[in-house]
C-alpha cells in the first residue's frame, strides 16, 4: 500500500508539532513547508524530526522545503501558516494579516494538491476556513477547520483534573466557534457513561467550561505565544481519521447550510459541529437537539462567524466574489 502524504504549511510551533505527531503515528510521508526566508528552519526541523525515526521506530520520510512542488499530490494538507496571538491580542486581531497568508497558501495547495483535504488551523479560525474555501475552489467536504478538538480536549482535561479520574473516561461535546464562542453542552458530557452532573456541581462544571473557553489565553499569558502541543494533536487526530478512513465523529468547523439553522441553500458557513471524518474529508454533519440556553449560545456563535466572514468579505472583495463549490 502506498504511504499517504501529509503536507504541513507553516513550520512554526503548531506546524512542526503537527509534523511530530503525524510522524509518531506513522501517518505517512511528511512535508514541512515555510516561506523562503524560513526554508532553513523548515529543513532543519524536518531533518531533526527524521533523526528520531530510528529511536521512535517510524517509517516516514520527513522533508522541509519552501517549494510547493515538494508538496505535490498530498492527501492531507494542514495549514498552520500565519501569525499567532501575542499577549493582549484576540484571535480576531489577526484577521487582516492571516487572510492574505491563508489565501496565498490555499491557492498554492489547490494548484499542487488538487485532491487534498485541507485542515485549516490558522486563526481567527472561522474566518480562515472561509478564506481557504474561497481561495482553493475546493468543495466543502475537503475544507475543515480545527478548533473543536482542542476545545473539547481542554474541557476534558480540566474535568479530569477536577474529578481526579482518567481523561480517557471523559466524553464531552462542544459546539460553535473557537474558545470564547464555544457552546458548552454539559447535558452531553459524561464520565464512563455517568452524566457529569451526578459527579460534579453545576458551579464546578461551569468553572471547567469557563477555563476551557479561555484556555488558549491562559497559555498565551504564561508563555507569551499561543499553545501548540494540543492544537497540533487535535489537528493530527483529524488527519488520522481522514487518512485511515476511520469515520470518527469529531467536532470540527464544517460547512453547514440548513443544519443548526445556519443559513439556507447556497448561504452556508463553517461552524463548529460534530461531523464524521473519513477518506472523503468531512463526510456528514451530525445534528443534535439543542435546548433553551444551548440554542441561544449556538445562534450567538453562528452570528459571530457571520460577522467575521463579513469583515473578510468587505476587506477582500475578491474573495467574496470568488465562485465556491459546495
Ligand atoms: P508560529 O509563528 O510559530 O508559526 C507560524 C509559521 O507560519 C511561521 O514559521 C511563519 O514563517 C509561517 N508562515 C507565515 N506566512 C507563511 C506563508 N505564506 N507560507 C508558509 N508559511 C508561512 O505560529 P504558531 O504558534 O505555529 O501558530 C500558527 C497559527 O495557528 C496562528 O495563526 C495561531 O493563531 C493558530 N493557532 C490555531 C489554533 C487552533 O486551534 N485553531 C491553536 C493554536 C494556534
Ligand atoms: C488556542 O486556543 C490560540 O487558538 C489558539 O490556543
Amino acid at each position: 500500500m502506498q504511504r499517504a502524504k501529509i503536507s504541513v504549511i507553516g513550520a512554526g510551533n503548531v506546524g512542526a508539532t503537527c509534523a511530530h505527531w503525524a510522524a509518531i503515528k506513522e501517518l505517512g510521508d511528511i512535508v514541512l513547508l515555510d516561506i523562503p526566508d524560513k526554508e532553513g528552519v523548515a529543513k532543519g526541523k524536518a531533518l531533526d524530526l527524521f533523526c528520531c525515526a530510528p529511536i521512535e521506530r517510524f517509517d516516514a520520510n520527513v522533508i522541509g522545503t519552501s517549494d510547493y512542488r515538494d508538496t505535490a499530490d498530498s492527501d492531507v494538507v494542514i495549514v498552520t501558516a500565519g501569525l499567532p496571538r501575542k499577549p493582549g491580542m484576540s484571535r480576531d486581531d489577526l484577521i487582516a494579516t492571516n487572510v492574505k497568508i491563508v489565501k496565498s497558501v490555499s491557492e498554492e495547495v489547490a494548484k499542487h494538491s488538487p485532491n487534498a483535504v485541507m485542515i485549516v488551523v490558522s486563526n481567527p479560525l472561522d474566518a480562515m476556513v472561509y478564506t481557504a474555501w474561497k481561495s482553493s475552489g475546493f468543495p466543502t467536504n475537503r475544507i475543515i477547520g480545527q478548533a473543536g478538538n482542542l476545545d473539547v480536549a481542554r474541557f476534558r482535561a480540566f474535568l479530569a483534573m477536577e474529578l481526579g479520574v482518567s481523561v480517557e473516561d471523559i466524553q464531552a461535546l462542544l459546539l460553535g466557534g473557537h474558545g470564547d464562542d464555544m457552546v458548552p453542552l454539559p447535558r452531553y458530557t459524561s464520565v464512563h457513561g455517568i452524566p457529569i452532573n451526578q459527579l460534579l456541581s453545576e458551579e464546578k462544571i461551569n468553572a471547567c467550561v469557563e477555563r476551557a473557553k479561555v484556555g488558549g489565553g491562559e497559555i498565551v499569558k504564561l508563555m507569551g505565544t499561543s499553545a501548540y502541543y494540543a492544537p497540533a494533536s487535535g489537528s493530527v487526530m483529524m488527519a488520522e481519521a481522514i487518512i485511515r478512513d476511520k469515520k470518527r465523529i469529531l467536532p470540527c468547523a464544517a460547512y453547514c447550510e440548513s443544519e443548526y439553522g445556519v443559513g439556507g441553500k447556497g448561504d452556508g458557513y463553517f461552524v463548529g459541529v460534530p461531523c464524521v471524518l473519513g477518506v472523503s474529508g468531512m463526510e456528514r454533519v451530525i445534528e443534535i437537539d439543542l435546548q433553551g440556553e444551548e440554542k441561544t449560545l449556538m445562534d450567538e456563535s453562528i452570528q459571530h462567524v457571520k460577522e467575521l466572514v463579513q469583515i473578510v468579505r468587505e476587506t477582500f472583495p475578491e474573495l467574496a466574489d470568488a465562485p465556491a463549490k459546495v
